[in-house]
């Protein structure tokens, strides 16, 4: 059965010594406040420079698991400034972040390019949280199904079926991140359900019920209980409210 997950993306965010505290905080919080409470797989993707301290400290204690928000398409080589599934799996990544909006917008990541970082990150040994979303405009003129729709086939339906069961898959309405405004739980589980029949008929009902699909767009303490009420919405991709620790803590024990 699929997992109940909640992944905080810090995006560009923290300095060291900001992300050394906050990881510490959360692991102390999850401890000693989730014992007992349903089994919730917690992710942390912080950026580039701080996944190695922030997982030194993750190994030391507590059940975080560790991602990145990114990863480059080839294996290796000369890309200046990039970073290959292959050296986030050496620092102990278990997840990678792929088709973040803030990707495809501002990097013009599009399915083609998405496509081959999935294969890469697959390729080493990670697990992909694979994100699809419309933006306000899409939504307003009716087409978010159609959007997603191809969004799912071009960007990830090419996996076999033994590759994507290693995909969580990330709902993210473009116009609910960051802006306070979030999807109502009505939305969310409407293209949660779409999302996951769009699965059973790429693959099978099986993996449709295996795939974990998360919610993400100012998901917070407050709205997060409603939100993974909803049968289709298993867990949070989490954005502002993932840097503090009280609130990404309180998100974790919304199940
Ligand atoms: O990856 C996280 C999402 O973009 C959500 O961000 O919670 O700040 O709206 P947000």
């Amino acid at each position: 059965m699929r997992k109940n997950m909640v992944a905080g993306n810090w995006k560009m965010n923290t300095t060291l010594s900001e992300a050394q505290a906050l990881i510490s905080e959360i692991i102390h919080m999850v401890q000693d406040e989730t014992t007992g409470s349903p089994a919730v797989e917690v992710v942390v993707c912080p950026p580039f420079p701080f996944l190695l301290p922030v997982g030194k400290l993750m190994s030391e204690g507590g059940t975080v698991h560790l991602g990145a928000q990114n990863c480059h398409q080839k294996e290796s080589g000369a890309f200046t400034g990039e970073v290959s599934a292959a050296m986030l799996q050496s620092v102990g990544c278990e997840y990678v972040i792929l088709g973040h909006s803030e990707r495809r917008q501002y990097f013009r990541e599009d399915d083609e390019l998405l496509s081959q970082k999935l294969k890469a990150a697959l390729a080493a040994g990670l697990k992909p949280i694979f994100c699809v979303g419309e933006t306000l405009e899409t939504r307003e003129q009716g087409d978010t199904f159609k959007h997603l729709e191809k969004q799912l086939q071009d960007g990830l339906f090419h996996l076999s079926n033994e590759e994507f069961d290693q995909v969580t898959v990330a709902y993210e309405p473009i116009w609910a991140i960051g802006t306070g405004k979030t999807a109502t739980s009505e939305q969310a589980q409407e293209v949660h359900a779409f999302i996951r029949e769009q699965i059973a008929r790429a693959y099978d009902a099986k993996a449709a019920l295996a795939t974990s699909i998360l919610y993400g767009g100012s998901c917070n303490a407050q709205n997060a209980r409603e939100l993974f009420g909803q049968p289709d919405v298993d867990g949070g991709l989490i954005g502002g409210a993932a840097l503090k620790s009280r609130d990404f803590t309180d998100i974790i024990k919304s199940f």
